[in-house]
């Protein structure tokens, strides 16, 4: 296993979304989020920054364990 990760550390991450940036950068208002938002950290959403759960046939696929990040507002 470790092997694996050692020979994949310099692999792109990103092969998609706003390619001709040098760094991607996306701004959400909190005005926006309402009372949930789940946010791609898999980098293979096509709603990016959003998740849309194709991070679960990703994770099928390479055997990786990637999720969305949930933002919600705390119940009280
Ligand atoms: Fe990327 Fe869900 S699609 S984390």
């Amino acid at each position: 296993i470790i092997s694996y990760f050692t020979s994949r550390r310099n692999v792109r991450v990103n092969c998609t979304h706003k390619l001709e940036c040098d760094k991607v950068v996306d701004t959400v208002d909190m005005e926006d989020i309402g009372d949930k938002k789940t946010f791609c950290r898999c980098w293979k959403s096509s709603k990016f920054p959003y998740c849309d759960g194709t991070h679960n046939k990703h994770n099928k696929e390479t055997g990786d364990n990637v999720g969305p990040l949930i933002v919600q507002k705390s119940k009280q």
